[in-house]
């Protein structure tokens, strides 16, 4: 048994921790960023706690940039970078969904680093610049879904090239993570799906993909468990805390999974269709060809798709995880086609070819190894749904 394990990331979890941000953050500085997005955590009032927190522990400065949207932009990046310098800011804290998260954990790089965001992003012949310096970032998640806040991960739009490609370095990790499940409660039922189907195919794809990494697998298996059982009951009872604190919980433990392990084809192919349609969420496409990929892959590992059917209350058979896939995506309301979401037809083609120059770098680590017309059919069979 041979495996890695490096997560050089401090965990805080609990109830009420967001208010712990300025005692947390005051030993790396008193001039602070705040990277949050335009509306939700002004009235849910999370920004005002961390806010309140900072200046309660002194902090000297604090800027806010309030301009991140889902999908977030290189663009994003750079212009919170250039705060950064221009105001000497000592740390940045990462307050929201995915997006707030990787924008505050690059603008990290490109503030301490020569150069702009997207010469950090990884294409499949590797980045244009290696940084080697960072600032520190506390992520603040106020989702249950990306698990940004526990890896190394920034997934950032291009809106000229139309491309969506992950700055993934060491340098990329959090210093501190908070997770409060109280900044979660106020999410809406559609957002609460859109996220744990993410977090669940973080969980699905680390498990299944060719890489071997035991630690990171038994997260991944423990997620899948409890997003079965606890994002059913945060759908319909929102204000449920203990739904809610194992959401917060199984996001950050297949946040963890694919820092170790990656993901696989259902995000490859996820990325290109967010990229040309940035109005559709990364949750919202992983579910759109969720069902699609897993009947293509589930072949490539039967052990481990089995083990997935049977955590999500199957028969332990490798081909009864497309059911299962498909089951829950109907459960949680997120059964979708890419037609649905808003995909054309006729760009299809494109998003293949974007694939494949794009993130082939996941193919050989994909359960089955697929062809550019693989690709192709698998996006007909999504947009065509069901
Ligand atoms: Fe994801």
């Amino acid at each position: 048994m041979n495996f890695e394990f490096y997560l050089p990331v401090e965990v805080l979890f609990g109830t009420g921790y967001a208010d712990k941000v300025g005692e947390v953050g005051k030993r790396f500085g008193y001039r602070v960023l705040v990277v949050t997005g335009r509306k939700s955590t002004k009235e849910n009032r999370t920004l005002e706690r961390v806010l309140n927190s900072l200046t309660r522990n002194g902090a000297e400065e604090v800027l806010i940039y309030d301009k991140v949207e889902t999908n977030p932009t290189d663009k994003m990046v750079n212009e919170a970078s250039k705060l950064v310098v221009e105001h000497r800011i000592d740390y940045i804290v990462g307050l929201g969904g995915g997006s707030s998260l990787d924008v505050a954990k690059a603008v990290s790089i490109v503030s301490s680093n020569e150069g702009y965001a997207w010469d950090y992003v990884n294409y499949p012949e590797g980045p244009r610049l290696i940084p080697f310096l960072n600032r520190p970032v506390i992520c603040i998640p106020t989702t249950a879904g990306t698990g940004s806040e526990v890896n190394r991960y920034s997934v950032l739009s291009n809106t000229l090239r139309k491309e969506k490609l992950v700055l993934s370095h060491s340098l990329n990790y959090p210093k501190v993570a908070i997770i409060d499940p109280t900044t979660t409660v106020s999410m809406d039922r559609r957002l609460t799906a859109i996220t744990g189907i993410d977090a669940l195919m973080h969980a699905l794809e680390s498990l299944t993909n060719k890489l071997s990494n035991i630690l990171a697998e038994e997260l991944a298996v423990k997620a899948i468990t409890l997003i079965k059982k606890y994002l059913p009951i945060a759908l319909e009872e929102p204000e449920n805390l203990e739904a809610r604190s194992y959401m917060s919980y199984s996001a950050m433990l297949a946040g963890i999974a694919i820092d170790r392990k990656r993901v696989a084809l259902i995000h490859g192919m996820e990325h290109p269709v967010s990229a040309h349609y940035p109005n559709i969420t990364h949750g919202e496409g992983l579910a759109g060809l969720a069902v699609a990929v897993t009947e293509f892959n589930y072949k490539g590992n039967k052990d481990k798709y089995s083990l997935f059917a049977e955590l999500m209350g199957y028969k332990p058979q490798p081909h009864m995880a497309v059911k299962a896939v498909e089951d829950f995506l109907e459960k949680v309301g997120m059964r979708v086609s890419l037609k649905n979401l808003g995909v054309e037809e006729e760009k299809i083609e494109r998003l293949t070819e974007d694939v494949y120059m794009l993130s082939r770098g996941l193919f050989s680590i994909n359960p089955v190894e697929p062809t550019q017309e693989d690709i192709f059919k698998l996006y007909e069979k999504a947009y065509a749904g069901f």
